[in-house]
């Protein structure tokens, strides 16, 4: 059975990236949800698979937003086998400088949107009989830079969501995941880094000190995005994947500071 992914953030970078890779593992359809409408446009014609691209332009802060998108895969393909919640507001705010706005938008988009997506979509999984929900949630929901406080605690919520949805869902065949993702090369991050002066070369000096010499890509993700859909992994149900180059506490050691043991 032909099976479809319904994909927020679909119109660059991570939901791009898999939108590309599970249509390419033999998914009839995809349905991108983003609310960059050129982003979209410029997404479905790149990826050159008419009748298996779909597109709803929408912000996802809206309350209506997550019925919408699930209604809008439904009418088009008729079926959801798969959920991924990409799309994400990275707005960087500490505690002492978060106001209320900061706040909603972040919670908003990362919380609230997966949410009633995961609530909507899981109808219909039940009722198929299975499916697989995941979420892209961040190894700061762990703690770590000054200015990412309340994403921290956005991404932190959708981890303890995600987790609840894998319990809550488990009888019913769907599996949720959350990806803890580290630093990411994507176009939202290298937006976010040109805003804040760094020179055009930041990616690769700064991916050229990372242990594993580059930055995580969109690709990389994508495939992680694949296994969990596949057969292979029907026996994993609520996993949190650290994917990240640099796990939680670990630091580089000194050279000075070289251990004989
Ligand atoms: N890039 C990183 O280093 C990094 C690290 C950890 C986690 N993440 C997470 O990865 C995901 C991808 O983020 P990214 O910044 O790398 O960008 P990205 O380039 O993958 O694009 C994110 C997409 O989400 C869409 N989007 C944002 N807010 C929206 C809204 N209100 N309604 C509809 N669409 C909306 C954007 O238009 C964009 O197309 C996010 O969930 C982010 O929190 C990124």
């Amino acid at each position: 059975m032909a099976r479809v992914a319904l994909i927020t953030g679909g119109a660059q970078g991570l939901g791009a990236a898999a939108a590309a890779k599970l249509l390419g593992e033999g998914f009839s359809g995809v349905l991108l949800v983003d609310r960059n409408a050129d982003g979209l446009a410029a997404t479905a014609s790149r990826l050159a698979r008419p009748g298996q691209v779909a597109t709803l332009a929408a912000d996802l802060r809206d309350d209506a937003t997550p019925a919408r998108a699930v209604a809008a895969c439904l009418a088009k393909f008729g079926r959801l086998d798969v959920l991924f919640n990409a799309a994400g507001n990275t707005a960087r705010s500490g505690i002492a400088d978060a106001t209320l706005g900061t706040y909603q938008g972040l919670f908003d988009v990362n919380v609230k949107a997966p949410l009633f997506l995961m609530q909507e979509a899981a109808k219909v999984m039940k009722a198929q009989g299975g499916g697989t929900i995941i979420n892209v949630s961040s190894m700061i929901a762990y703690g770590g830079l000054p200015n990412l406080g309340v994403y921290s605690g956005s991404k932190a919520a959708l981890i303890a969501l995600t987790k609840h949805a894998a319990q809550e869902f488990a009888w019913d065949g769907i599996r949720s995941f959350a990806i803890a993702l580290g630093w990411a090369l994507t176009e939202g991050e290298r937006a976010v880094q040109a805003a804040t002066g760094q020179p055009p070369d930041w990616a690769e000096k700064f991916g050229a000190e990372l242990p594993g010499g580059r930055h995580i890509l969109p690709e990389d993700v994508a495939d992680l995005v694949a296994y969990l859909v596949s057969p292979s992994a029907q026996m994993m149900n609520g996993a949190v994947i650290d994917f990240e180059q640099m796990p939680v506490g670990m630091f580089r050691q000194h050279p000075a500071l070289k251990s004989s043991a």
